[in-house]
């Protein structure tokens, strides 16, 4: 797709030697200084300037702009003692000006490619504009819909969650590596910060170790194994030893098992928040546990620049590890050719960003990315309708489609929904808008306008949802209904009788059985970038045909979570399609609600139907080092083209220790025109199925480890349904 990422886990004797030229020549001070990351808006820019000067920041953050950038470039090049480089790291989340959809949306294209080109676009904007890393992706698996910052991520799966990490991670670091042209990439939020209890951000996290192996690492692991160059240490506890000051994630895997040579940022203060967790009991004390645990640059708690070298002198901190996490800082510089082009050619930025090939590609991902969840036939809507009534208070927004973490993207490069219509529609089309309500419940609502609107109109479109600051840090909901009065609203117009497709925009999935009972037609759009209006347009009118799958389960209502489709069976499984049953026989499910979600995950439909036919296991006998190959056939028995998903999923059925009932192995994007049919085959390296078992050795509580036995296998549409097979992996 792109060119030769820029693998940061390989570097040459060269620079090695350069380091350690340079790491002779530094004082203590200036050691210590290459750990810290200062932000010139907390810090001040005076005194931040100041300690660029005597060589005391290794990092600034969130500083946007070549020319700005430069300025302070100069200072740490020219006038410092030794004029090291400054890395500048920002946020650089879905895109830098071409704003993409949201990290979920885009796993919900289920195309790795097409995600990669985004993250290379996203690298393009923001290093022709100065920024050199880029705080993404992040990867946490989240099983909790209720977690703002679901929105940020891959959804709930883990394989997919690791495909779409190497996909970023390439796209970030890839390019011409002579040129400047790339962001070092740093996985986040390491690690099993969207395991959140009540999915309350920073909240404690306490899993077993074995889901912390099989669930939340793998896609940090992927991102090291495409050679991300760094990662970000979590706010969270894991058990009750917070992720910033952690020996066992820090140390013991990422370091000794996975041999990772990068840099560990910290997250936000989390140095200093290790006080409010009452891990540390002063600032001094929490730089010395998170230093020794493996943290080598400090994010703005002023932890290391306070008293790092205090505690070397005291002998509290070897100076071998700040001497270690100096060469890595040194090394990433040097990696990404800052010390030979400290400086950003400031023309770049203006004949790069936004350019129109960008806002291209924002369109087709942002169309790929949205699932239509419900269609009873009402869409697509082609371009012969008389009379529209497009009502919501995200039908004509410039802004929430945005999302969360959008930073320096502005609502002036969006197109509302209102604007994708007119833009697709024949001028004679009558489209009334009416947004009739706030997003948050703060005004009446316009029942009676919206009412009229729809009573004359062929078709309703109403497009409600979440705000971009809804979802995202520290905005976690307890209730994943749609906010303020935009239930009532769509009542209203339901109640007209005019059929209505409401248009979904969210961070997250939500919990609206009674809104999809209702309506004939529901398009889950997310929050999608720049191009949002013009895709949702294009989507409704037929111009594309929806082909997003879900990668976070949707949950019926907020008492079912945590809801996801990899859980176990348990001892008293009852199956999704349980019944509320408020005298029902001893089984795992709720007596009011069936155990079923809203939405499965890998759900989405298409405005043409596919068949799965004659699953074939070519491999019923396989061995621990070879390779399942299953098959089946796929039909497009619509009339229109279409893309489909295919997934396969396995259930190893008796382990060592109990295993999820499914588990994500492949997945493959085909396009089929009407009628046509493809053979869709799988091939899945059987070391793929291992997991941390028991082991075998006498008192080993844990292993990696292909186990032999029965396996189930199915290739769908979705983690519900699908073909099945079954194979076994022998001793
Ligand atoms: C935040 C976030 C992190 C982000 C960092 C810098 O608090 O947790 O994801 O990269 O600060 O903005």
């Amino acid at each position: 797709m792109v060119g030769q990422s820029l693998r940061f886990a390989e570097w040459g004797a060269e620079i090695d030697a350069r380091v350690e030229a340079l790491l002779g020549q530094m004082t203590l001070e200036e050691k210590v200084g290459q750990m810290v990351q200062i932000h010139l808006g907390t810090l001040g820019r005076v005194e931040g300037e100041e300690r660029i000067r005597r060589g005391q920041v290794g990092s600034v953050l969130s500083l946007y702009g070549a020319a700005e950038i430069n300025r302070l470039q100069r200072i740490a090049v020219e006038e410092s003692r030794l004029g090291v480089p400054l890395l500048i790291g920002n946020d650089v989340i879905h895109g830098y000006r071409t704003i993409f959809p949201i990290p979920l949306a885009e796993s919900c294209t289920w195309d790795p490619g097409l995600v990669e080109e985004a993250a290379r676009i996203a690298a393009e904007e923001a290093s022709a504009d100065g920024t050199d890393w880029t705080f993404a992706p992040m990867v946490d698996i989240c099983h909790d819909p209720r977690w703002g910052r679901i929105a940020e991520g891959a959804g709930e799966d883990p394989f997919l969650g690791a495909a779409m990490a190497r996909a970023r991670v390439r796209g970030f670091q890839a390019g011409d590596l002579s040129s400047r042209r790339k962001l070092a990439a740093c996985p986040k939020h390491y690690v099993a910060y969207g395991a959140a209890e009540a999915g309350k951000d920073y909240n404690t996290v306490d899993i077993s170790e074995r889901t912390l192996r099989d669930v939340y690492l793998p896609p940090f692991k992927a991102a090291f194994d495409e050679g991300a160059g760094t990662v970000m240490s979590a706010f969270n506890e894991i058990g009750g030893v917070p992720a910033s000051a952690n020996p066992l994630t820090l140390g013991t895997i990422l370091r000794q098992e996975w041999g990772f040579k990068g840099v560990v940022l910290s997250d936000w203060n989390a140095i200093g928040e290790l006080i409010a967790h009452g891990f540390a009991a002063d600032l001094k004390e929490a730089a010395r546990r998170s230093v020794l645990a493996g943290v080598d640059m400090d994010m703005v708690a002023d932890a290391y620049h306070d008293h790092l070298a205090e505690l070397v002198r005291e002998g509290n901190v070897p100076l071998a590890i700040v001497d270690e996490a100096v060469r890595r800082v040194l090394r990433l510089k040097m990696m990404l050719g800052l010390f030979e082009q400290p400086y950003t050619d400031e023309s770049l930025a203006e004949k790069v960003i936004l350019k129109a090939e960008y806002r291209e590609k924002a369109l087709d991902l942002a169309r790929r990315s949205m699932v239509l969840l419900k269609n009873d036939g009402l869409l697509p809507l082609g371009r012969d309708v008389k009379e529209i009534a497009l009502i919501g208070p995200l039908a004509d927004d410039h802004h929430e489609i945005l999302g969360c973490w959008h930073r320096i993207g502005s609502d002036q490069d969006t197109e509302s929904v209102l604007d994708g219509l007119r833009a697709v529609l024949p001028p004679a089309t009558k489209v009334t808008h009416v947004r009739g309500c706030d997003l948050e419940g703060g005004e009446e609502p316009d029942l009676a306008g919206v009412a009229r609107a729809a009573q004359d109109a062929d078709v309703a479109i109403v497009v409600v949802g979440e705000g971009e600051a809804m979802s995202g840090e520290a905005h976690s909901r307890a209730y994943l209904g749609l906010p303020g009065q935009q239930q009532a609203l769509l009542e209203a117009v339901h109640a007209t009788g005019t059929p209505v497709a409401v248009v979904l925009m969210s961070g997250r999935p939500l919990a609206i059985p009674r809104l999809v009972e209702q309506v004939p037609a529901v398009l889950q759009a997310w929050h999608g970038g720049i191009r949002a209006g013009r895709a949702v347009a294009d989507l409704l009118v037929g111009a594309a045909n929806p082909s997003g799958k879900l990668t976070a389960t949707w949950p019926r209502t907020e008492g079912q979570i945590p809801v996801y489709y990899a859980h176990k069976n348990t001892g008293r499984p009852v199956g999704g399609d349980s019944i509320p049953q408020f005298h029902k026989p001893n089984w795992s499910l709720h007596i009011d609600e069936v155990n079923a979600p809203l939405f499965p995950f890998g759900y989405g439909l298409s405005y043409t139907t596919f068949e799965y036919r004659d699953l074939e296991v070519e491999t019923p006998e396989v061995d621990r080092d070879s390779t399942l190959v299953v098959g089946a056939t796929v039909a497009n028995t619509g009339d229109r083209a279409g893309d489909e998903v295919v997934q396969l999923y396995v259930r190893d059925l008796v382990g060592s220790v109990t295993r999820p009932v499914k588990e994500l192995k492949s997945f493959r994007r085909i396009s089929l025109d009407p009628g046509e049919k493809a053979r869709v085959r799988f091939e899945v390296l059987v070391e793929q199925l291992a997991f941390h078992g028991l082991g075998t050795l006498p008192g080993q509580r844990m292993e990696y480890v292909v186990e032999p036995g029965e396996f189930k296998v199915w290739i769908g549409p979705n983690s519900a349904e699908g073909l099945e097979g079954e194979f076994r992996v022998l001793g």
